[in-house]
Parts: structure tokens; sequence; C-alpha cells
């Protein structure tokens, strides 16, 4: 079969021929037909990511691990769990069938395929806990997963989102997309501190962060109060590290300001999962909600790999 073959860790994955996977006992084959390039995705295969060694432990391998597919009868399934160096990557996958469920009807297989940034978003209800009307926060507004913050947080019934990013082009779509105020974090520390205080209005009580590192430590200073009334509460919910793995927390943003760090996770459990997943479905269904997608054969992976220019568009390979 053919595949996105990667030959060493931070490599590139290459068009090429790879031997078809062997069903074992419990497995079926299905033939791919959409399959979401994460960041994810590429942190592992550059050895970066912390499950990164369960994905590298052979190599030729193929990266992703989850996608949409047809079985033999002609199902359309998802399917995940993939056994490396086997990977979703490749016209052709064996996976566990107990794992594979016929897709919802009126979703497209490429749609369906790009979920997982707005099931994550949900954590702005299920680990953030957000009250309609209240303040949400999405640091980090410009990719898939920003922008998917933003609208799902307009269907939540937000009254007012703050959105940040660094490229002014990009902040002026996110005013489109449902963002009250937008913040451009690439500026010198003290301005940035000045945007974010002259945006709290009566706080911010929800943040999905995608950013970490240096934003998000000013962000924190931002919320010391100025005198000694008790801050709100505020949720900041840990989503994503684009501008860095570490976070400078002073004593006094967790002492008075009413924060409260959660992971993305929180509140996740079987049923939450099944309930935001329909509830995302349906909205997608109804065209309340949309994922933009830059769609490109398996053939072109090696160059798809590399793009930068995707503006909050997923990258989805279509074997
Ligand atoms: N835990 C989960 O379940 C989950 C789910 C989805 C996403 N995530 C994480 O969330 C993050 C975003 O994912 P994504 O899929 O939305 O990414 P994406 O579509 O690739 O977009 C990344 C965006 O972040 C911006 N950015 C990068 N570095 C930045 C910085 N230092 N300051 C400000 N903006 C910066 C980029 O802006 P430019 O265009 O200006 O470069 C781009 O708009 C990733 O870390 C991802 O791993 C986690």
């Amino acid at each position: 079969m053919k595949a996105a073959v990667v030959h060493e860790v931070g490599g590139v994955p290459r068009y090429e021929d790879f031997p078809d996977p062997v069903p074992r006992e419990g497995e079926v084959v299905v033939r791919v037909r959409a399959v979401a390039v994460e960041n994810v995705d590429r942190a592992i295969v550059a050895g970066q990511h912390y499950a990164a060694a369960r994905y590298l432990t052979e190599l030729p391998m193929i990266p992703t691990f989850d996608g949409v597919g047809e079985l033999a009868d002609g199902t359309l399934v998802t399917f995940g769990d993939l056994r490396p160096p086997y990977g979703a990557l490749a016209e052709l996958c064996a996976v566990d069938a107990r794992l594979t469920r016929p897709i919802p009807a009126g979703i497209d297989p490429a749609v369906l395929s790009a979920l997982s940034s707005a099931v994550t978003a949900m954590s702005i209800r299920t680990a953030g806990e957000l009250d309609r009307g209240q303040t949400v926060l999405v640091q980090g507004g410009t990719g898939v997963a920003g922008r998917l913050s933003i609208k799902i947080a307009r269907l939540l019934g937000a009254g007012r989102i703050v959105a940040t990013g660094r490229d002014d082009d990009q902040l002026r779509e996110l005013r489109e997309l449902g963002a009250d105020t937008v913040i451009n974090t690439a500026v010198p520390d003290d301005d940035l501190l000045r945007a974010y205080r002259g945006a709290l209005g009566d706080g911010y009580h929800v943040i999905a962060d995608y950013l970490w590192g240096r934003p998000t430590g000013l962000l924190l200073r931002a919320l010391i109060p100025e005198t000694f009334a008790l801050g709100q509460r505020t949720r900041l919910i840990q989503i994503g590290e684009l501008a860095g793995a570490e976070v400078a927390l002073p004593a006094a943003s967790l002492r008075t300001s009413g924060l409260q760090i959660v992971g993305a996770a929180t509140g996740f459990d079987a049923d939450t999962f099944a309930a935001v997943y329909e509830q995302v479905l349906s909205w997608i269904r109804a065209g309340e909600l949309t994922i933009e997608l830059e769609t490109v054969p398996l053939r072109d992976i090696e160059a798809a790999w590399c793009r930068t220019d995707l503006r909050g568009r997923r990258l989805v390979v279509t074997p």
C-alpha cells in the first residue's frame, strides 16, 4: 500500500510503499478515507511529545492514530488506537474491531476526522463551567482550536469574548468569528500587561489557554487585584503550550485573585464525552458550527506536513 512514511525522529513523512497491515485476531482492515493532521502528530514525530516513545519504538513508522475509514462492506467508521509502526496516514489500517464506530448520519467524513479540537473546546463548559453571560478569554485564538473556542463560547452563551493572537490580520478575522475584543501578544511586556488589564471588565470568568509561556505568565500577573478586595473566580483551562512549556506563576495571582487552574480533561468522563460529542455534532448538522478544512491527497503529504499558511484551517488528508 501507499503510506506517509517517517524514517527518523524529526523527519518529514514521505509518500512511499509500505507493507500492507496484517490484521490480528479481533482486528479488521479499513480503507482510510480522512485523517486530520494536528500539532500533536507533529510533536510525536519530532520526539517532543510525552507520548512520543510509544509511537517511535519502531522506524520507519506511519504517523497519526485515528481517522475515518471504510469497512469491506462499505460501512464508514471512525477508528483509532493503531498498533505502531502503523498509523492512519495510509491507504489501509488494521484496527481493533471493537474500536470502530459507524459514523453519525449527516456529517462529512473529513469534518468528522477533524472533530477533536471542537470537543476539546467544549472544556469551556466541562472544565471551565461557563455560565451564560460570562466572559471568556481565548488565549491563542488564531489557530484551529482557538477559532473553534471562540465559536463555541458564543454558542454556549458567553456574554463577552476576548481573544489573543500575534498577527493583526488574523486578529481581525477573529472579530468576524465573534470576538468582541482582540489583543496582540507580540508587544512589549508592559503593553501586553496593560492590554490584559484593559480588557478585564468585570473579570475573565473562563480562560481557554492554548499558549502558556510568556503571554500566560503576563496574563496571570494581570489578574492580581490592585486592592485587598477578593477577586472573583477565574477558571484557566490549560489546553496548549504554543508559546512555551513553562509559566511563571506569581504567588499573589493565586492568593487573592480567585484564580483556579485546571486541565482540559477536567470533568471529562465517558458520559460527559458522549454528551459533548452529540452537542458538537448537532451544531454542525444545523450549520451553527463550522470547522474550516484544507483537504489534500496522501501523495502530497510531504509538502502538506510542512505548511505554515493554514490560518485556522485543519489539514485533512484523504488517501
Ligand atoms: N489537549 C487537547 O485536546 C488539544 C486539542 C487541540 C489543540 N491542542 C493544542 O492547542 C494548541 C493549538 O492547536 P491548533 O490545532 O489550534 O494549532 P494551529 O491550528 O496549528 O494554530 C496554532 C496557532 O497558534 C498561533 N501561535 C503559535 N505560537 C504562538 C505564540 N507564541 N503566540 C501567539 N500565538 C501563537 C499561531 O499563530 P501564527 O499564525 O501567527 O503563527 C496559530 O494561529 C496546540 O498546542 C495543540 O497541541 C490541544
